[in-house]
């Protein structure tokens, strides 16, 4: 199908590139001008919690159990850094300014009056980080690992401040043990997949919480799910902070263990998306009645689980796209670059395999601060009809 985009993109907004802010973005694909790339410089094994229970077949909990709190083993960090540099050389040779976070070291204890736990990393920006528009949002993200971990952007979070971006924290969670089904966690991997059919999650709704890499962004539409980081409520706070100007859609998978978006969903440009053949959207509707082509992504080269499971082989499609042309996929994930290829970019290969071991992509690597683009409608602006379950 050929795609006119002038037929179902509507300005909403007549700002002109110069008066951008330092802060700017409002989809996937609009031309990357700065984006924050993640570091795995500290990064640690994340203790045993709930929702590691979830996210990791059983033959790895004792791993979780016995390493919990102890730094990523140097070899590691050190493959996965050199291929974090790599990409970053080739970001800024396509013309885009990396920022990256501060060093903090992960394998710290920390107390507070919920709960004890040591950290995870800051390898994956688009978990804790999401732009919309001249605004970057830290998001309440659920797993205790993380409850620090806002503090490796502050840095940067005070220079776009100064620079003109609004700068949001969403309420912190308490991570109190309200928050987590300790029964569902207790479940074995198949009684977990019935209970998510049911709508059952291993985060409760006790209080808000999501990972922004539960939401894509496609102008004034933002598509999220819930998923066992990101609960209801959570999806609440984010569509009454957005207000009216954006409208937030639940989007549901036919997946069992959902964690972010970006393995599932992954919009190239307006009209076209990639979805996972493996856990595909359960209602397309609003895409179809929108006019924009759901094309499966290619298999992934990976096995099940790469090294340590905290992510699945789909990240295979968890890509950066520099503009609506150009995409960065993984070099070994050469089905992917052909299904892309095929659909008219250009794919620039970067070496991430030892980075996939931390749990993610180049998506989940990154932050877009800034693209080019402003505020415009992808034919989604008729009344919804999306699966609320
Ligand atoms: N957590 C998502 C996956 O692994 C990105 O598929």
């Amino acid at each position: 199908m050929v795609i006119n985009f002038q037929e179902f993109t509507t300005s909403l907004d007549t700002t002109s590139d110069s008066e951008l802010c330092v802060v700017n973005s409002y989809n996937e694909w609009d031309t990357l001008q700065e984006v924050i790339v993640g570091r795995v410089e500290g990064a640690a094994i994340p203790q045993f919690e709930a929702n590691i229970k979830v996210d990791a077949p059983p033959k790895y909990w004792n791993f979780f159990q016995q390493y919990g709190g102890q730094p990523f083993p140097q070899e590691l960090v050190e493959a996965a850094s050199k291929e974090l540099e790599q990409f970053c050389n080739i970001l800024e040779a396509e013309g885009v300014t990396v920022r990256r976070p501060d060093t903090v070291d992960f394998s710290n204890i920390y107390k507070t009056p919920d709960f004890e736990a040591s950290g995870l990393y800051a390898a994956m920006p688009r978990d804790i980080l999401i732009v919309v528009g001249n605004e970057i949002i830290e998001a309440p993200m659920a797993w205790r690992s993380r409850f620090f971990e806002y503090r490796a952007y502050r840095s940067l979070m005070k220079e776009y401040l100064q620079r003109g971006a609004k700068w949001t924290t969403a309420p912190k969670p308490l991570m109190s043990d309200e928050l987590y089904d300790f029964d569902f966690a207790a479940k074995s991997p198949q009684e977990q997949e019935a209970l998510v059919e049911q709508g059952r999650y291993v985060t409760t709704e006790f209080e808000p919480c999501f990972d922004a890499a539960d939401i894509v962004r496609c102008g004034r539409d933002l598509f999220v799910q819930r998923s066992h980081v990101t609960n209801r409520i959570g999806i609440t706070w984010l569509r009454q902070h957005l207000g009216d100007m954006y409208r937030v859609h639940e989007i549901k998978f036919q997946d069992l263990n959902p964690m972010h978006i970006d393995a599932s969903l992954v919009p190239l440009k307006p009209g076209l998306a990639l979805i996972n053949p493996a856990r595909p959207p359960v209602k397309t509707d609003l895409f179809e009645k929108a006019g924009w082509d759901l094309v499966e992504a290619a298999l992934p080269t990976t096995p099940d689980y790469w090294k340590l499971p905290i992510a699945s082989k789909w990240i295979s499609m968890n890509l950066l796209s520099l503009d609506t042309e150009r995409v960065i996929v993984e070099r070994q994930e050469e089905p992917t670059q052909r299904l892309l290829q095929d659909l008219g970019f250009k794919v620039i290969p970067v070496d991430f395999r030892n980075f996939y071991t931390f749990g993610g992509s180049f998506h989940c690597a990154t932050c877009d601060v800034r693209r080019d683009g402003q505020l415009e409608e992808y034919g989604f602006s008729h009344p919804l009809d999306v699966d609320e379950h």
